[in-house]
């Protein structure tokens, strides 16, 4: 609702481009990625093809899969100055930090594919294929785990699992976290895209505007939010102390995190789709504690405040059944909608304007300027 002032608060509802990239009905749960339904893409293609998908605007010929697949895999491998640079993090930061602050620096190691323009594509499938490998990178290393190795053989999906637990995941976990990487891929002028398409309007590169779009989704209210979902889980441990958790929590005026949305007004189609993974992932660990979990906390929390859930609330019970550690969900977000990302600036670039919106000023004015020597 707008403020006296004419204000939209958080620009609730401004629209503030044109996209041909993600269409979000936010009244009938309906979401398309390029003019295709995400049910449809969860259902039958892969990451690889979304991405290409977001890229080009049109789905993969075999051929051009295969040759994005070889592409991803001979980007995999990290300069090795920037390994030394992870290398000497503390292994106590947060992988959130340390993927903003490796892609940032892969740039100055990168110099050539920074340069805004249509040739970034090189840089959308570099910063693709290498963000797995900067987060899997850090973490061997706290986790004792062997250096990564390319391995040609894995999808997209498999080798982020590889990437972060030295094993090979089932057709099933691996599949499962390729349809997470799908339907994270996207989701128009989000907070961190938007803040991605506000660092390319400057003609900035594409480092750059990808460095803003990670800090960005590190936030509790936009990305961050799988992690305190299973957090909360955990809290409740088991299905009888859900509602009353809930109940407690709504009393002290404390957001549940995996529920609302900005622009969903029903249940969000993401959130939909990943509970089925939710529960498959379930079955095939022959543990169903979240899943169980998760039925009655959507009981309780829509009973209570009328929300639905959003898809950070499902993520995370996935990727921890599959033994992936919490804090790096949000990483994982960032793995695929670097996807979206790289393909909102690449559009910038193709129509740019500066974006910068103006302020209500609700300061003073006329105020007389006093020498410092005599403020008191
Ligand atoms: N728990 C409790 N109350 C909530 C929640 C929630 N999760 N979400 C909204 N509300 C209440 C809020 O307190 C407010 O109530 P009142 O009008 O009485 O003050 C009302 O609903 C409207 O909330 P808002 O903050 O004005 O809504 P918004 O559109 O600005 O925020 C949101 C959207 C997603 C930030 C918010 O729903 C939220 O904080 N959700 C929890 C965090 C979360 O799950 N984030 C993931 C979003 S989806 C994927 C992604 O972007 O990463």
């Amino acid at each position: 609702m707008a403020a006296p002032s004419g204000v939209q608060k958080g620009l609730e509802e401004i629209v503030a481009l044109e996209s041909r990239i993600c269409f979000i009905d936010g009244h009938q749960g309906r979401l398309l990625y390029e003019g295709y339904d995400i049910r449809d893409l969860a259902a039958n293609s892969t990451f690889e093809e979304v991405a290409y998908l977001l890229w080009y605007g049109k789905l993969p010929t075999q051929a051009q899969l295969d040759d994005l697949h070889q592409d991803l895999v001979a980007l995999r491998a990290l300069p090795p100055a920037l390994m030394r640079l992870i290398d000497a993090m503390p292994l106590s930061s947060s992988p959130m930090d340390v993927l903003r602050t490796a892609v940032s620096a892969l740039a100055l190691f990168e110099p050539g594919e920074t340069k805004p323009g249509p040739t970034s594509i090189g840089g959308a499938r570099r910063l693709t294929a290498a963000l797995p490998s900067i987060i899997g990178h850090f973490h061997r290393r706290r986790a004792k785990l062997p250096p990564l190795r390319s391995r040609p053989e894995l999808s997209h999906a498999a080798y982020v699992v590889y990437a972060l637990l030295d094993r090979d995941p089932s057709a099933l976990d691996a599949r499962a976290v390729d349809v997470a990487l799908i339907l994270h891929a996207d989701h128009e002028l989000n907070a961190s895209t938007f803040s991605a398409r506000v660092t390319a309007s400057t003609l900035s590169d594409l480092y750059s505007a990808i460095t803003s779009a990670i800090g960005t989704l590190k936030g509790p209210l936009h990305g961050g939010a799988n992690e305190r979902a299973i957090e909360l889980l955990d809290e409740m441990r088991t299905v009888d102390r859900v509602a009353p958790v809930v109940r407690a929590k709504l009393a002290a005026h404390e957001r549940i995190m995996g529920f609302g949305h900005r622009v969903y007004k029903v249940e969000d189609p993401r959130a939909t789709i990943l509970r089925e993974w939710s529960r498959h992932v379930g079955e095939e660990h022959g543990d169903l504690h979240y899943y169980d979990m998760l039925r009655e906390l959507v009981e309780v929390v829509h009973r209570e405040k009328g929300l639905y859930p959003n898809l950070d609330l499902y993520s995370g019970s996935v990727y921890s059944l599959i033994g992936i550690p919490k804090d790096l969900f949000t990483p994982i977000f960032a793995v695929s909608r670097i996807a979206g990302w790289t393909a909102h600036v690449l559009e910038e670039y193709s129509d740019l304007r500066i974006i910068r919106p103006t302020a209500a000023y609700v300061g003073r004015t006329d105020l007389k300027y006093v020498p410092i020597g005599e403020r008191s």
